[in-house]
């Protein structure tokens, strides 16, 4: 198949399109055929990317790219709850390689049938943004209706999973962003929108907000 190798730690210069050995699923994996990916620039830097799960060296070359959707190609044999040629989204395993290739490998509970109303290219950008932002407010935050939220950078990646999910939770939702997206904010859901170029978004809180999310870009 091909892929795209990292063959040593860098930046994108280090990136190689290459052919590469087509994976095979051990019996509790499942092998997707990608059909798009996306791109995390923090990639080159995390942990999983260069290290075993036990502290050791990854051998190169090493194939980028945790979030994906596409169609199963091949499924474990323990795998009895999926089948081949479902059309299905979801992460890997960071330790692992990745999307950025033809076929890649992931475990059912990893992955979520595609929804019929997104494209190959707009599912596979969901996972690692909208899961960020459910750990936050959902797993750590215990967020809750009429609680308030702020939530910085609320028109990015994060930013607006977050705001989706606080607005399910019936939470009243302070957003901040550039002018331009204000009114895509308020189309999310977002009950209050601060243009954070022009004023300091702690004033108007005045009162006491449950939880703050920070998805600016830093
Ligand atoms: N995306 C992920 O899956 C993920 C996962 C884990 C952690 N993170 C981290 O979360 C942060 C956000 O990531 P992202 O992917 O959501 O980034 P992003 O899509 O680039 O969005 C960042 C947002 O930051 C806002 N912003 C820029 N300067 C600001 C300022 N001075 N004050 C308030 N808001 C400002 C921008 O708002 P305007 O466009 O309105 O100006 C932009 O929408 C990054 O630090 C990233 O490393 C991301």
């Amino acid at each position: 198949m091909k892929a795209i190798g990292l063959h040593h730690l860098g930046g994108s210069e280090s990136l190689v399109y290459e052919e590469t050995p087509k994976p095979i699923p051990k019996n509790n994996q499942v092998l997707v055929q990608v059909c798009a990916t996306a791109i995390t620039p923090t990639e080159f830097e995390w942990y999983p990317t260069s290290h075993t799960p036990e502290g050791g060296k990854r051998p190169f070359p090493i194939i980028l790219g945790h979030e994906f959707s596409g169609v199963l190609d091949a499924v474990g044999s323990d795998c009895t709850d999926v089948q081949v040629g479902e059309h299905i989204y979801g992460l890997s395993d960071w330790f692992i390689n990745g999307a950025q290739a033809e076929y890649c490998l992931t475990v059912p509970a990893h992955i979520a049938p595609k929804p019929i109303t997104l494209e190959h290219t707009q599912a596979a950008v969901v996972p690692i943004s909208a899961l960020t932002a459910w750990q936050a407010l959902i797993d750590r935050a215990h967020l809750s209706a009429g609680q308030r939220v702020l939530i910085h950078g609320a028109a990015g990646g994060v930013g607006s999973f977050a705001v989706q999910l606080a607005r399910r939770q019936n939470a009243h939702v302070i957003a901040t962003a550039s002018p331009a997206n204000i009114d895509f904010l308020e189309a999310l859901g977002a009950d209050e929108v601060i243009n954070y170029q022009i004023t300091p978004f702690e004033p108007p809180l005045g009162t006491w907000m449950w939880c703050l999310i920070r998805s600016e870009a830093i």
